[in-house]
């Protein structure tokens, strides 16, 4: 039966601690000039309904890397931008794809789209979360300060957005404790947060949220799709702007994580994203090197 990875919780800790430690040795592989072809003959196709930079290539660089193939339909190109059905396209691509990334609008797209796809589906963002950037993250707070059971995490800024969401199931799966500084309005949808009381907490003020955390991560104020609010975003979250008086409420040595794009100046200002906490580039780089170890897993199990 194929396996989707549409949340991060579709694979289980052991299993998803397995592909941290087989990421580790591909990085360390690819560094010492050393590259695994496990993939030959397998291909993924990445369709996106939303921009993207660092998706799209990591996972092109991923398969590619691996030695699949891959092609990826950008999101003014096919014709799911014309209105072909979500489910019409999945029949298709599936018929030529090995396995799919999907970038998304709501998840009951990603949902209908796995549903009819005859092979593995990985969601590459949706409104509800970003399970394979959260995998980056988790993986480069591990490698900057050992295990994350047991630490603690503040998330500023939209508490609804679809990073904040994957945070908090992360929260759950791996045993830390989340505290989500975000106003009135922008707090994580009440149904989500219910199941998960013990491990993250949300406050409004950001200073609170942020007091004593290892890590503290923060991301766009407009997620995609929700640019006509952005004014009114921009309102709302201005006092939650990831700042160095901000971060200075942050343990002695806690790390800064930014999936990315950053708007410099507004969530994030230079002097932090550019700073020494920042693990942000990293960060971004881990997004290949985790999705090849997830690839493998859909794939060869
Ligand atoms: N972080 C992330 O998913 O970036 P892109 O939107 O550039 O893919
Ligand atoms: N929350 C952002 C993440 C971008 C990678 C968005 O959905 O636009």
């Amino acid at each position: 039966m194929k396996r989707d990875y549409l949340r991060l919780s579709d694979l289980s800790l052991p299993e998803t601690q397995e592909l941290f430690a087989r990421a580790r040795m591909l990085k360390e592989g690819r560094r010492a000039g050393r590259h695994e072809v496990t993939l030959a003959g397998r291909h993924l196709v990445c369709v996106f309904e939303k921009a993207s930079t660092r998706t799209r290539l990591s996972f092109e660089a991923a398969m590619l890397g691996l030695g699949g193939t891959v092609t990826s339909l950008g999101a003014a190109d096919s014709q799911l931008a014309r209105g072909e059905t979500i489910e019409d396209t999945a029949r298709v691509v599936s018929r030529y794809a090995d396995v799919i990334m999907l970038r998304t609008f709501g998840d009951d797209r990603l949902m209908a789209f796995a549903r009819t796809s005859r092979v593995p589906v990985i969601n590459g963002l949706s409104e509800g979360g970003h399970p394979v950037q959260l995998l980056a993250d988790l993986l480069t707070v591990e490698e900057r300060l050992g295990t994350i059971a047991g630490k603690r995490v503040a998330f500023v800024g939209d508490g609804a957005c679809n990073m904040a969401r994957s945070w908090m199931e992360a929260a759950r799966l791996f045993g830390f404790t989340l505290t989500v500084g975000a106003p009135r309005g922008y707090t994580p949808p009440a149904s989500e947060l219910e199941p998960l009381r013990q491990h993250v907490r949300v406050m409004e003020g950001a200073e609170e949220a942020v007091a004593g955390a290892h890590v503290v991560v923060t991301d766009t104020w407009t997620s995609m799709g929700h640019e006509a609010e952005a004014d009114r975003r921009r309102g709302a979250l201005g006092p939650y702007q990831l700042n160095e008086a901000l971060l200075s409420r942050a343990s002695g040595d806690a790390i800064v994580l930014h999936c990315l794009p950053a708007h410099r100046g507004e969530e994030i200002t230079d002097a932090v994203i550019d700073g020494p906490r920042s693990a942000v580039w990293d960060e971004a780089e881990n997004r290949m090197h985790v999705q090849k170890a997830l690839l493998e897993k859909l794939l060869l199990g």
